[in-house]
């Protein structure tokens, strides 16, 4: 049996992770794994690859960065030729960036069976790239791998046949009970000079907070007044991009306790978020992995895909709004008892096995 895994952006990487060592390990199941080249800085694609024990993808489409409708274009020519060179029996694609969209669109039209892993999540908010690529390539899929019960719910709202769905749980949850003891061994707070709890994580790089030259003004003025934390900011390319055409990288860097530094690898990250006092993000996979290590997560966003975490008290949204950010991070300070309270909460995102189930539907698929 024959699965192409389409893989390209960071978090994509992290999530097809133990999928695939789960698959290397069943002699009937041959993985082709092709990158799109979304992601090609060294920090954000191979540093993954090593740190996960990956092999390298048989092709690299090499595409880079463009505007939408440019990139999943160009991917979807490349992954088209792929599709027919390689003849898979099915196309495996993981997550809601636009390497995501791309591949699922380039194997339907070829009718070649498409399988989602992380189907059915959904922030009911079109005007992120993410939302249109998932609910898109949902309903191009065979087979939906939904993390969450509550994920499942939505594509049953959404007139998914039940049984093209399987309740599998998060793969990236996976990937963090695998790799903790890497993580614990990473000498990142000694490296960076930090002491457990004493620190903050700040990452963004969503369109709307990062383009939008006002939200990510306001984002800055309230780290920069947030002096009572230290914060540690690992700035994505797309953010750096934009600190620097807005004038707004002098300004925080003016900030004694704000520490700009370059993205991290996996390991690093999690130790970073697992001693962290809180983290401040926008990234999908991050609000999660807060979850699980027991960190209170402060999203930067209106809406997220994953209310499970907010409804369990684990993420408060903030939007974008300086006020409304600092008020809350405050108000958030004062909690006492939080990290009890996080320990005890029950995980909706399955048992850890979820890349087991995702190889066992796919072979009786095939
Ligand atoms: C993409 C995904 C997003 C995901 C994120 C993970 C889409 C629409 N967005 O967003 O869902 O959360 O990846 O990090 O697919 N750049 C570099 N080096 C790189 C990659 C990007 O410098 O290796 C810069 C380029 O200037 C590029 C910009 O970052 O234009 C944005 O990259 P892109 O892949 O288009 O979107 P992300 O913001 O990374
Ligand atoms: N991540 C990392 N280093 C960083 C930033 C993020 O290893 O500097 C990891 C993070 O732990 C998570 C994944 O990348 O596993 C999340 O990716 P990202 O935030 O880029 O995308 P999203 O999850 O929002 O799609």
């Amino acid at each position: 049996m024959k699965v192409m895994l389409v893989i390209g952006a960071r978090p994509q990487i992290i999530k097809s992770a133990p999928i695939i060592h789960e698959a290397s390990k069943d002699a009937e199941v041959e993985f082709q794994i092709v990158h799109t080249g979304q992601h090609y800085d060294f920090e954000m694609s191979r540093i993954f690859l090593d740190e996960l024990e990956l092999p390298d993808p048989i092709v690299n489409l090499g595409v880079g960065s463009g505007s939408h409708a440019w990139q999943t274009g160009k991917m979807m020519v490349g992954l088209e030729k792929t599709i027919k060179k390689l003849k898979p029996d099915l196309v495996l694609v993981p997550g809601d960036t636009n390497s995501t969209l791309a591949g699922a669109l380039a194997a339907v039209k070829l009718h070649v069976p498409v399988a989602h892993v992380e189907a059915g999540a959904r922030s009911y908010d079109m005007k992120m790239p993410e939302e249109v690529n998932r609910r898109l390539t949902d309903h191009c899929s065979r087979i939906l791998f939904a993390a969450t019960e509550n994920c499942v719910k939505n594509l049953l709202k959404e007139g998914i046949p039940e049984d093209q769905i399987r309740f599998s749980g998060d793969t990236m949850y996976d990937a963090l009970l695998k790799r903790m003891v890497g993580a614990l061994r990473s000498h990142v707070l000694e490296r960076l000079g930090l002491k457990v709890g004493e620190y903050a994580v700040l990452t963004v790089h969503r369109p709307e907070n990062v383009d939008d030259p006002k939200a990510l003004k306001d984002i800055v003025e309230a780290v920069i007044q947030l002096k009572e934390l230290v914060m540690i900011f690992p700035v994505h390319p797309r953010t750096l991009e934009r600190l620097k055409a807005t004038g707004l990288l002098k300004r925080v860097k003016v900030a004694k306790h704000v520490r700009l530094v370059d993205p991290v690898g996996y390991h690093e990250m999690l130790q970073l978020v697992k001693d962290s006092k809180m983290v401040f993000t926008d990234s999908g996979g991050l609000q999660k992995e807060a979850f699980w290590l027991h960190t209170l997560c402060i999203t930067l966003r209106e809406r997220t895909e994953w209310v499970e975490t907010v409804k369990l008290g684990a993420n408060m949204l903030v939007g974008n709004n300086k006020e409304m950010i600092v008020r809350k991070v405050r108000e958030c300070l004062a909690i006492e008892g939080l990290e009890t309270k996080l320990k005890e909460l029950p995980n909706p995102f399955g048992d850890g096995n979820a890349s087991v189930k995702i190889v066992e539907a796919l072979k009786e698929f095939c």
